[in-house]
């Protein structure tokens, strides 16, 4: 008794101190009227409570000022904004201030550097006194002081970390870029980043560097080294051999709790697992790390074992909901099947049932699907799930003739389908989502969360690799995932490479294939020999010996034959309308608000083929004056307001470009602002890099 009253006291004090923690802990209700960090906030909920645009006036909205930064190649950056200055990039990575009100430039930081591909955003810190912006370009993240534009000389190297510094892996092999930016967490910046989807592919390991040095402070390996937990569900030398696990998408933020939350991608090698066996924790996952060590508190895997390259596409959102008059603080993940998924952001509960549910194994010698895959009860899925023969597009007779002749050839049975060596099977909604990365927008105020998806059905499959040492054989094993077996590519995502010896040189050539371009990976790995002989090979079309350098050990039995979209003869989707949508979700329930077709093609509008909906890439945000904005659609090339309670369109505009990107929402001397980037570069036609903002007329 005399022992246990201390006890008893000190279990009191202890119990206070964490409660008194806890309060103060608590962060302050954020106010949402600022945009200083991608997706609006740390939460991503793409959400401003400006509301001097509303419902009744936004019919009366104008084109506030443009910037054309004079390039082309397109723009998916969702500008930051910061006491009236706005934060952009251009097509080729620099980095521009531009006055909020007027749009002028203010400064521009050029690295040097010939930027490519999708660069998303920027991060944001200051101290008060110091004012940081980070901002990347191919591998490396800069460090830039947001009043003058230079870079900051004590940040890592003459203002910049090299990304490819601390894998445990050689630099010179290592292709890993910052897509899109991570969040800002006191005095840690974190980040992970994009790699390439095929062997050997950098480990996507999550890391935290000092705001002021650039030193790594902390790493959280997604692919865990023997001993850690989750080690076991790989194949032994996975650590070193697979790749990917990586988050590109971007993070979110808890800055009260001190958690962030981070969203990853597939392993490496994308369409076959036979070197990577078990489940693959903790590709495919949502983690919910501590942002201060990098410590895992929970994590909830969507895919176990992906050979579909189901990255999760979107940053996660933070979002309070009500269940039976309680608030939960949540967090929503969606994917690219077309689902959302939604936890309790402590816990990591579901807040709706979760089913493993069976699915179809592989017969491909070597690999071993997962018995089962998780699928939540609820929201219902916002993409159609399976491709069946009344879903085929009856545009014209012939495209219909044609859709039925090519169906007949795939196997399409749903989600989760193993991918086979004899025929095409179908992904449905496709491997650019359902949901992709500009992420959906939540209403803090109603646990309402707006999705902008895909549609479409893509095909893929496999076959036997050829180890074969000739360039075509190595341009087989490296090459035709993305510009498949006969050149023709993808296009626009994926260029064709019919005849590139009449558009680039056979030297322009070997620097792509070493340094990698846009969306695709650089092959250092390769080496300078086989690299010349495929450059070769592309330009005369004659194959000859790859070298020794061109045979790998991370070579696996079977390849991918390339993504394929499946459209009609035409360019259209063979699959029935809609192809695109937007989907108002109600996460305290889980039922729909409404749910509408999503973009139009112009000229089938004009021979009357209306409400398709089409492919759309870039997120909406939400506001208080009642309204979700959004560009995003490929082809109509509009930006729109729409009621955020009925899905009725108020306001609509068509830009000189597509505006393939999510808008940021500002005020500056009390005037509401939208800009949003728009640059095409998502179709064939021409693509550029201007921003537009839009605002009321000035009294
Ligand atoms: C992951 C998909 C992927 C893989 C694998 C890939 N590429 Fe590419 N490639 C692309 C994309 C996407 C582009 C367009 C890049 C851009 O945005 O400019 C491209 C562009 C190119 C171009 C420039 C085309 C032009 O019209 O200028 C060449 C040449 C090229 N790739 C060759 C190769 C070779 C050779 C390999 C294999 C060693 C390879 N690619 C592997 C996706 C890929």
């Amino acid at each position: 008794m005399k022992r246990l009253v201390p006890v008893v006291v000190i279990a009191i004090v202890i119990l206070a101190g964490v409660l008194i923690v806890a309060t103060l802990r608590r962060a302050p209700e954020r106010d949402y009227r600022t945009w200083s960090g991608y997706g609006g906030g740390p939460e991503q909920l793409r959400y401003s409570s400006l509301d001097q645009i509303n419902r009744n006036n936004v019919k009366n909205l104008q084109v506030a000022w443009t910037w054309d930064s004079g390039e082309a190649g397109g723009l998916q950056t969702q500008p930051l904004v910061v006491d009236g200055v706005v934060f952009v990039y251009t097509p080729t990575h620099k980095t521009v201030a531009l006055d909020g009100a007027t749009g002028q430039a203010r400064w521009t930081f050029d690295s040097g550097l010939h930027g490519q591909g999708p660069n998303r955003g920027f991060m944001y810190w200051t101290d008060g006194t110091d004012q940081r912006l980070f901002s990347a370009v191919d591998q490396y993240l800069y460090a830039i002081d947001a009043r003058t534009g230079r870079p900051i000389e004590s940040f890592g190297t003459a203002g910049r970390i090299d990304l490819r510094d601390g894998l445990e892996r050689p630099r010179d092999q290592q292709s890993v870029r910052l897509t899109s930016p991570g969040v800002v967490y006191r005095d840690l910046v974190i980040v992970g980043g994009r790699v390439s989807e095929g062997l050997p592919a950098s480990p996507g390991d999550i890391r935290a560097f000092d705001v002021r040095t650039g030193a790594q402070r902390w790493r959280f390996r997604t692919i865990p080294v023997p001993g850690e937990f989750g080690a076991e569900t790989w194949s032994p030398e996975s650590y070193r051999v697979n790749g990917g696990a990586n988050s590109w998408a971007g993070m979110a933020l808890d800055e009260a709790r001190g958690l962030v939350y981070v969203p990853t991608g597939s392993a490496a090698s994308d369409f076959y697992g036979a070197n990577r066996l078990g489940d693959n924790l903790f590709a495919n996952s949502l983690l919910a790390l501590d942002a201060a060590t990098g410590e895992r508190r929970w994590h909830f895997q969507f895919v176990h074992h992906d050979i579909w390259d189901r990255d999760l596409p979107s940053p996660p959102t933070l979002i309070t909901v009500e269940r039976n008059g309680r608030r939960i603080d949540a967090v929503a993940q969606t994917t690219k099947h077309g689902y959302v998924f939604v936890f309790d952001r402590e816990t990591g509960a579901p807040l709706f049932p979760i089913e493993e549910r069976p699915f179809p194994a592989s017969d491909v010698p070597g690999e071993a699907t997962a018995a089962t895959q998780p699928i939540p009860l609820l929201p219902r899925p916002f993409a159609r799930q399976q491709l069946t023969a009344d879903l085929l597009t009856t545009r014209t007779p012939a495209s219909a003739a044609w859709a039925r002749e090519q169906f007949q050839t795939f196997r399409s049975e749903g989600q989760f389908v193993p991918l086979g060596l004899d025929r095409q099977t179908v992904v449905f909604p496709g491997f650019d989502g359902g949901a992709e990365w500009g992420g959906s927008a939540g209403d803090p105020t109603t646990g309402v969360l707006y999705v902008n998806a895909n549609d479409l059905a893509w095909t893929g499959g496999l076959a036997p690799n050829n180890v074969g040492q000739s360039s075509r054989d190595v341009y087989l094993r490296e090459c035709a995932s993305c510009h498949r077996d006969d050149l023709r590519g993808t296009p626009p995502s994926i260029p064709s490479l019919v005849d590139i010896g009449q558009r680039r040189t056979a030297s322009a050539i070997r620097t792509t294939i070493q340094q990698g371009a846009g969306r695709m990976p650089g092959f250092p790995n390769l080496g300078p020999q086989a690299t010349a002989a495929i450059a070769d090979y592309l330009v005369t079309g004659q194959h000859g010996p790859a070298g020794p350098s061109g045979q790998s050990p991370d070579d696996l039995p079977y390849r991918f034959t390339g993504y394929r979209k499946f459209l009609d003869p035409d360019g259209y989707p063979a699959t029935a309308p809609p192809w695109g949508t937007l989907n108002a979700i109600d996460l305290n329930t889980g039922e729909y608000r409404w749910s509408i077709p999503f973009g139009e093609y112009p000229e089938l509008v004009a021979e009357g083929l209306t409400n398709t909906g089409s492919e759309n890439y870039g997120g909406p945000v939400v506001t208080a004056g009642g309204l979700l904005f959004i560009a995003a659609s490929n082809h109509d090339r509009k930006f729109r307001a729409y009621d955020k309670a009925t899905g009725t369109l108020l306001y609509e505009t068509v830009m000189p470009f597509s505006g393939n990107a999510t808008p940021a929402v500002y005020e500056v001397n009390g005037r509401q602002f939208i800009v949003v980037a728009a640059g095409s570069g998502k179709t064939t036609g021409p693509s550029g890099g201007m921003y537009v903002a839009f605002a009321l007329p000035q009294p």
